[in-house]
């Protein structure tokens, strides 16, 4: 099963990526989390990435693309893949369906995670992470057990350095204009879902069970 999680910044899909990936046991490629790691390990890429990440703005579509077709012709998404946060413009997401063609393949499902911008605003501060293994939290919605620790390995949680309230609002500006048309890209090619992403979260892995089954 081949699934893309679209939505806007915070609407939830590294959170629904990850409960996907461990039902359904495929990995969870997020091009987010590929350049943080990159930057964390002070890489070329990382650098690179870094200077757009910090403002709220895209990295070049020929940085991402080249990285997710690379990653895509491992062995470990034959069995399927979810894909967080690519692709996030026109160019990519043709570049990815060129991709697809070129090997036989096909995208099953792409999940519209939809989420107002008010919430988005709200979610962000809130929002804490796992330097090391990635896990998300929120300080009011999605506590950890132990205040500021990872449930998942017990790391210091962390705020997200482009969770500033200014980034933020750049980073919905460019999802309203470089990502939103992909919706109606993907439900032209009659794979697309939407999924309220304001329902809480386990009312939510409800919704993806019943919708993939
Ligand atoms: P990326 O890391 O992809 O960030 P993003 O799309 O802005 O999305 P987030 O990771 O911030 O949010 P999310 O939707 O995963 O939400 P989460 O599950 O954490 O990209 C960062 C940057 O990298 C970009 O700005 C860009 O510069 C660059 N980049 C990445 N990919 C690129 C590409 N393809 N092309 C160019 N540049 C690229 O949830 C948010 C919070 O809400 C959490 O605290 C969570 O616990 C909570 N929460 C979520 N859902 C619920 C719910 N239903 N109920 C209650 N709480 C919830
Ligand atoms: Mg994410």
């Amino acid at each position: 099963m081949n699934i893309i999680m679209l939505g806007a910044p915070g609407a939830g899909k590294g959170t629904f990526s990850a409960y996907l990936e461990n039902k359904y046991q495929v990995p969870h490629i997020a091009t987010g989390d590929i350049f943080r790691e990159n930057i964390r390990n002070n890489t070329e890429l990382g650098a690179k990435a870094k200077s757009y990440m910090d403002k709220g703005e895209l990295v070049p579509d020929e940085l991402v693309v080249s990285l997710v077709v690379d990653r895509l012709a491992k062995d470990d998404c034959k069995k399927g893949y979810i894909l967080d946060g690519f692709p996030r413009t026109m160019p990519q997401a043709e570049a990815l369906s060129a991709e697809l063609e070129r090997t036989g393949s096909k995208i099953d499902y792409a999940l519209n995670i939809d989420c107002p911008d008010d919430f988005i605003v709200e979610r962000m501060s809130g929002r804490r992470v796992c330097p090391k293994c990635g896990a998300s939290y929120h300080l009011v919605n999605v506590p950890p057990k132990t205040e500021g620790i990872c449930d998942e390995c017990g790391s210091e949680l962390i705020q997200r350095k482009d969770d500033a309230p200014e980034t933020v609002a750049n980073r919905l500006k460019v999802y309203h204009t470089e990502t939103q048309p992909l919706i109606d890209y993907y439900r032209e090619q009659g794979v697309l879902e939407d999924v309220d992403g304001t329902i809480g979260r386990d009312n939510v892995f409800a919704v993806l069970d019943k919708l993939l089954g």
